[in-house]
């Protein structure tokens, strides 16, 4: 890989001067979903599956962008002064976004450069290849400018980003486990402070299975913002008596006991969801601890069950993913991962029934569903690094 894209940044570009190589991963969410603005917990992992970059320094303002994923739009050209948001400029804008939001902090941007990026994540499919091309291109900046920044203000920069410039009103959940991911473990996150532990992830005879809808979405379309504000204005019903500042401080009886100051019944669920998740989530690390991987399992289909039926994002492609996936010999847990409304469903299932699973699944979902899905057998890896 990273002699195929060196060669295609220097056919682009020239092989002069200091041309470097990085790497960022994508994300799975194991447990813990819909949780990240409600200041409850998650529990993702980084991926080995992610986004690659070459780049240089150049000498003047100029910034060329290119990517091999979209190679139909050839090299696109901009400047350092010129970072506006324009939506026909497709994919550039996330690059545009991180550069935008780090001269926005002051952080000294002077020159422009050249870069190629390479993603091995499929994009729009819910393993934050948006994200991940974020973090990734401020950590370009951060080692070609010399900057003082450590890897949890780049996601937080980046989920700024996110939310200032593409328009998206994502947490922290993304950014942070791609900027901090570690290599066979899961991340425990508290997104109320930010304090996170790593959890190794050791499944013993069993492999993680991303199973893809192919169902293509962007989440500035999609539902995301406003379930978001369906949870910020459940928070104020419940602030009206409790003294809380996120519904990830309550336990589910203390939901239960105060449900009833939420005015609106779709809004009662969507908080519901988000307490009961972020307990499951608690839950979920415990158990791994404890190598009860049957209970993460048991977990991990409760929280797809709360994300069909109370939080209302999954859909028939997922649903049918998961359901069928429920039905195979060896599946310990499955549900949807990321925000849903397609994309990417995860699950763990014993080595030597991944084949017959992926067979079966998708056989069954193209029958049903009229297309394929597609399935990743995945390992968890490092945050960004420079190869
Ligand atoms: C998207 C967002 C995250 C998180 C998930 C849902 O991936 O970017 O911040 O909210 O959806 O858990």
């Amino acid at each position: 890989m990273e002699q195929k894209i060196r060669t295609k940044f220097e056919e682009l570009f020239g092989n002069e001067g200091k041309i470097k190589t990085y790497f960022a991963p994508g994300r799975v969410n194991l447990i813990g979903e819909h949780t990240d603005y409600n200041g409850g917990h998650v529990f993702p992992c980084a991926l080995t599956m992610g986004t690659y970059a070459v780049a240089r320094k150049r000498e003047d303002n100029k910034l060329r962008l290119y990517s091999m994923n979209f190679e139909e739009l050839g090299v696109l050209e901009s400047t350092i002064d010129e970072l506006g948001y324009k939506k026909e400029e497709d994919w550039i804008n996330y690059p545009k976004s991180m550069i935008w939001v780090m001269k926005e902090e002051g952080f000294n941007i002077d020159t422009g450069f050249d870069i190629l990026y390479n993603g091995t994540i499929p994009n729009g499919a819910g393993l934050s290849s948006s994200a991940s091309i974020e973090v990734l291109t401020g950590f370009v900046l951060k080692d070609m400018f010399n900057l003082d920044v450590d890897m949890t203000k780049l996601a937080l920069l980046g989920q700024k980003a996110e939310n200032k410039y593409i328009g998206v009103n994502c947490g922290i959940m993304d950014q942070f486990i791609i900027a901090n991911g570690k290599k066979d473990c899961a991340t425990f996150l508290d997104t109320s402070n930010l304090n996170f532990e790593y959890a190794p992830v050791k499944l013993e005879d069993a492999k993680i299975v991303i199973m893809n809808t192919n169902k293509k979405r962007g989440l500035g379309d999609s539902k995301y913002n406003e379930r978001r504000a369906e949870c910020e204005k459940a928070l104020e019903e419940l602030q009206t008596k409790l003294n809380i500042k996120s519904l990830g401080e309550l336990t589910e009886e203390e939901f239960e006991n105060n449900k009833h100051l939420i005015k609106d019944e779709n809004r009662q669920k969507r908080a519901k969801h988000a307490v009961y998740e972020n307990q499951r989530t608690i839950k979920a690390v415990n158990a791994l601890k404890d190598n009860k991987i049957d209970l993460l399992g048991e977990l991990m289909v409760a929280s797809h069950n709360s994300l069909r039926d109370d939080y209302e994002v999954t859909g028939i492609e997922l649903d049918t993913l998961v359901a069928e996936s429920l039905k195979q010999e060896g599946v310990i847990g499955a549900r949807m991962t990321g925000a849903g409304f397609g994309g990417c469903a995860v699950s763990i299932v014993k080595s030597d029934k991944v084949e017959d699973f992926i067979k079966n699944v998708g056989n069954a979902y193209k029958e049903k569903i009229g297309y394929d899905a597609d399935f990743y057998a995945v390992e968890i890896g490092n945050g960004p690094t420079i190869l």
